[in-house]
């Protein structure tokens, strides 16, 4: 018996102890062995064997518990000491993030048009070529699919040059009256300092009754827009051409630099182009079977609103990821 009373005095871990408490009081252990053997002892020692054991059995059994507690209070300090938190380390400050400026003058423009009314619409990235040319009023070989270098893939596919397609996709899908913009990637074979291949626009187009949308009505909103983008600059409409629009203009604010005194930006002339717009060509309704109504539509760039509002001269840096750059907008 002598060596279990050493045995659990010494057992280095719980799962030790465990292993001497099977072998001692388990139903093959030690314990019961001697118990066993005890029947066939003389029957005048009978008593005092059983007398002994018992003894044995409640002293192991204190030893057992005594042990117990101290390797439970060892492992339960290990423990502590491994998994402790030192709280006056000094913590690693970690930076507030902030939206791209790019998706930030996104989402003021957006803001400004869910305030008027207008739907939020997405449509694809990759495109077909009736969606992105043909049904906006561009057939094949016509010679305005120049301006826009267009990305192609295979069966007549290509990444979408603009976010035009989108009005087609939505009168395809809906009847009139329609009212929604479409902001989203768009795509063109470019590189310099004011083109990336892959660039934002946010498109508009007004759909109503016959008669009922006049050049007029997108005059009013366009200034309205850029003011509330801009503050308090100088609007202007220069007639100009879009396939998909008839009459079409392109529309200048005043020059936000130099306040329309002539600089670099502006190339001397007071002026930067800001928008596209135009009434909805006849032949673009016709390419999605509506009848009796009338629109506009007009389209931007996000980006070149974006590097006006925060004065910022390379396009391409927007693209770049510098923390440096980035952390100028928060
Ligand atoms: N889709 C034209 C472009 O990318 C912009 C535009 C949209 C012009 C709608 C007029 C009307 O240049």
């Amino acid at each position: 018996m002598k060596e279990w009373y050493n045995a659990i005095k010494e057992a280095q871990s719980l799962s030790k102890l465990e292993e001497i408490r099977i072998a001692v009081f388990g139903k093959k252990g030690v314990l019961a062995a001697e118990f066993a053997k005890m029947k066939s002892a003389p029957k005048e020692q009978k008593s005092q064997i059983a007398k002994e054991l018992n003894e044995h059995k409640s002293a192991l059994m204190n030893e057992f518990t005594a042990r117990k507690i101290t390797l439970q209070t060892l492992e339960l300090q290990e423990a502590m000491k491994a998994e402790a938190i030192d709280v006056s380390l000094y913590s690693t400050k970690s930076e507030a993030g902030a939206l791209h400026p790019v998706m930030e003058t996104m989402d003021r423009i957006v803001e400004y048009f869910s305030s008027m009314n207008f739907a939020v619409k997405t449509g694809n990235m990759v495109e077909d070529d009736f969606n992105n040319f043909e049904a906006l009023n561009l057939p094949k070989y016509h010679p305005a699919r120049d301006m826009q270098d267009t990305f192609y893939f295979k069966d007549e596919m290509l990444l979408r040059t603009h976010t035009s397609p989108v009005q087609i996709r939505t009168m395809m899908s809906t009847k009139p009256p329609i009212r929604m913009i479409a902001p989203g990637a768009v795509f063109r074979r470019d590189y310099d300092l004011t083109h990336t291949p892959m660039f934002h626009q946010i498109e508009g187009l007004l759909v109503d009754k016959e008669g009922e949308v006049s050049f007029a009505n997108l005059k009013y909103i366009l200034e309205d827009f850029l003011k509330y983008m801009f503050g308090d600059v100088d609007v202007r409409f220069r007639p100009s051409f879009f396939p998909f629009t008839e009459p079409s203009a392109e529309v200048d604010i005043s020059c936000v630099f130099c306040k329309g005194e002539g600089c670099r930006v502006c190339s001397h002339t007071g002026w930067l182009e800001v928008l596209g717009c135009g009434i909805v060509d006849p032949n673009v309704f016709k390419a999605v079977d509506y009848k009796d109504v009338s629109g506009y539509a007009f389209g931007l760039g996000v980006e070149r609103f974006a590097m006006l509002i925060h004065q910022i001269g390379d396009l391409r840096s927007l693209f770049e990821g510098d923390i440096k750059l980035l952390e100028q907008f928060r």
